[in-house]
């Protein structure tokens, strides 16, 4: 089965547009956690604008599921994760004036870096992601620093249309074998749907989908429980056809 981590980083900007208590993040993500989903992700942005540090130590606390840190690769952050131990975290880029993260990472500028960020994460036996691009070289860069996984970014695809959609797909599925081949796990993650998950899932080998502003948006009208079985019945029928 394709596991699903559930991004509950809307939550809290919801919480933070009048930077009070609810709703609450731990109380979604366990209700996440009840639906079905396989993991809780949060993203600590530097500039905070949603989840908060409190927030990543109390979910260490209290999940039974798996909790995956998406995070930029700064000595701040890293040192936060370093405390918290999480399950996994997922190196992403991060720009201050971005609505939400908006390419993948460049892994092979970065290398030399990477690797010590890597191998620091895997001293404490946490699993390190690369959030990339469906390009060759940032999956074969990812491989030699020494990731356990890429997540692919699907975002291009989200927002393609037209004869757009499948030569975004054929980008995802051409770097989803590639990953593969190198040893990977492979991960997908970025604008994904109810609605434009299928194909994604159906790329081969496809082991974890990390969805939140779909779930966290239907969830307003069809609550948070629905929203995530609904995800969770697209992955169950792709896995078992
Ligand atoms: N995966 C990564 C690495 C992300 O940065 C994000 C956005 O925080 C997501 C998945 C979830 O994206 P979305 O909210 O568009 O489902």
């Amino acid at each position: 089965m394709i596991e699903l981590g559930v991004n509950i980083d809307h939550v809290a900007t919801l919480r933070e547009a009048r930077k009070g208590k609810v709703p609450d993040v731990i109380t979604a993500a366990k209700v996440c956690e009840i639906a079905g989903a396989h993991q809780i992700t949060v993203h600590l942005r530097q500039d905070r604008r949603h989840i908060q540090d409190k927030d990543v130590e109390r979910l260490k606390e209290v999940l039974l599921v798996r909790l995956n840190l998406e995070m930029a690769a700064v000595p701040e952050i890293i040192e936060i994760a370093h405390r918290i131990v999480p399950y996994a975290v997922c190196l992403v880029p991060e720009n201050r004036q971005e609505i939400t993260t908006e390419g993948g990472l460049n892994v092979k500028e970065q290398r030399d870096w990477l690797k010590k960020v890597v191998d620091g994460m895997h001293e404490l036996g946490i699993k390190v992601s690369m959030f990339v691009d469906p390009e060759i070289e940032q999956i074969e860069a990812s491989a030699e620093v020494g990731a356990d996984s890429v997540e692919l970014h699907t975002g291009a695809y989200a927002n393609a249309e037209g004869k757009q959609i499948d030569r975004e797909l054929k980008r995802l599925y051409d770097a989803g074998a590639v990953a593969v081949k190198l040893g990977l796990n492979l991960h997908a993650g970025h604008g994904l749907t109810v609605r434009n998950l299928e194909p994604v899932a159906k790329i081969p080998h496809l082991k974890e989908v990390n969805i939140g502003h779909d779930i966290i948006a239907r969830a307003v009208f069809i609550g948070l429980e629905s929203a995530v079985k609904e995800i969770l019945a697209i992955l169950d029928r792709v896995s078992h056809s």
